[in-house]
């Protein structure tokens, strides 16, 4: 993205605060996976969200007249080994901060920016360490009153960054299309290519590298690659079962790029056909989600969308007399739940499961333009249960697009990836 759109943001965030009030943001540390090996880095998405800085371990500071940054520190032989650091200067020009560091100044620096400041706003609670420094710190400047001085009297999570990511901008709808473009690709694939023999495993790496491929991060989750009654495990992620002619597969994955993840579960057959019982049920829960993205639009409040849901998919249970009774009271005891046992949908952006709240005072807020989120409803038959007609064991359907909110008028950011059964079937003529 321009730079400007980060510098503008910063602006942002900086015009929302008020005197005495200071914001830390950090960006993700690395982490070991073993010994001396590391996980494969993701940078903090609130920090990427301000600085699109992709480095680890900086922090960003914000007051409404002021703007700092700490970083790691240029070093020819380090970088030598793990690469390039933009280093301070580039990040005080490229942000139009007014001042930058070395992360060394940092324990000599927050002492003066923290003084006299009454809230602090930082997110408490993703790394205890370092929140118990902090924490550490507010007291000791607190014990400083008598030099007339004083710490954050108030500690407070800034819910107001997230409730900014929740809408997107048109640069973040864009990086949107392109994860969803990019997911096509794999998922496409598989459809094409999965064949009876093949394993699980076979199918996650060709999603990796269909999205590597094309220019994203990866996956933005682990790619779950479910088959036959591996699909009712919700995030089964072993993906290590070989693939049986009759078994339908699941496939939850999104390719991610540059922080901003897809999120697209479908399901096809492994060999040319579904069976006549996981057509019966495919065709229920696609019926379930195409009303549930119909009601996905601006002043419908997001939690009927799952409630209208629910309903659809209980008379179609009884229908098909999986369940007996009364619709109402299926719903009441939570009787349904042995089939659908998850919501209808969630927000979506840098994080695969997105900030921002749901509900306002106990009442579910409703959707409004620039909002983007998951529809995908599934029905899950337990292959230990009794009560099931045998043949229909072990069957999970799942059906997920990504929409965004644009009025009375849903658009669906990953439509080019076919889910009718017809449509499906073909790829595989
Ligand atoms: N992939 C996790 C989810 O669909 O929410
Ligand atoms: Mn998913
Ligand atoms: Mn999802």
């Amino acid at each position: 993205m321009n730079q400007s759109v980060f510098r503008n943001r910063i602006r942002s965030v900086q015009n929302s605060l008020r005197d005495a009030e200071v914001l830390l943001v950090f960006a993700a540390p690395l982490r070991i996976r073993n010994r001396d090996v590391e996980y494969k880095f993701r940078q903090d998405s609130d920090y990427y969200y301000l600085t699109g800085i992709e480095e680890n371990d900086g922090v960003l500071v914000l007051r409404r007249n002021y703007s700092a940054h700490f970083s790691l520190p240029k070093d020819k032989e380090k970088e030598i080994w793990t690469g390039i650091r933009l280093g301070k200067t580039e990040i005080k020009n490229r942000l139009e901060l007014d001042e930058s560091f070395d992360l060394g100044e940092w324990e000599s620096r927050i002492v003066g920016i923290l003084t006299n400041q009454f809230t602090l706003y930082h997110f408490f609670g993703k790394d205890k360490e370092r929140d118990s420094k902090l924490l550490e710190l507010v007291y000791v400047l607190n014990e400083r009153l008598r030099e007339g001085k004083f710490g954050p009297q108030r500690l407070e999570i800034p819910n107001f960054l997230h409730e900014m990511r929740m809408y997107k901008s048109q640069e973040e709808i864009d990086k949107l299309r392109e994860a969803a473009r990019i997911t096509a690709i794999g998922h496409e694939r598989l459809m094409r290519e999965t064949k009876p023999g093949m394993y699980e495993f076979e199918l996650e790496a060709i999603l990796e590298s269909e999205y590597l491929k094309h220019g994203a991060w990866g996956g933005g989750y682990g790619h779950i690659v479910a088959a036959g009654k591996n699909a009712t495990i919700l995030h089964y992620t072993s993906n290590k079962s070989k693939i049986q002619n009759n078994d339908a597969i699941l496939v939850d994955s999104g390719a991610e790029k540059d922080c901003y993840t897809a999120d697209v579960t479908r399901v096809f057959p492994a060999s040319k056909k579904f069976t006549a019982e996981q057509k019966v049920i495919y065709e229920l829960v696609l019926q379930a989600q195409k009303n549930a993205i119909a009601e996905t639009k601006a002043n419908v409040e997001f939690n009927t969308v799952h409630e209208k849901t629910i309903r659809f998919l209980t008379e179609g249970l009884k229908d098909l007399k999986f369940l007996q009774g009364d619709v109402s009271s299926l719903i009441e005891t939570g009787e349904y739940k042995r089939f659908y046992m998850h919501r209808t949908g969630h927000y979506l952006g840098m994080d695969v499961h997105d900030v921002g709240r749901y509900f306002d005072n106990g009442r579910s807020k409703a959707m409004t333009n620039g909002l983007v989120v998951t529809v995908e409803p599934g029905l899950y038959f337990d292959p230990n249960d009794e009560r099931i007609p045998e043949n229909f064991r072990g069957i999970g359907v799942r059906i997920e697009d990504d929409i965004l909110i644009n009025g009375e008028t849903p658009e669906i950011l990953t439509s080019m990836i076919p889910k009718e059964i017809s449509e499906i079937e073909a790829l595989k003529e």
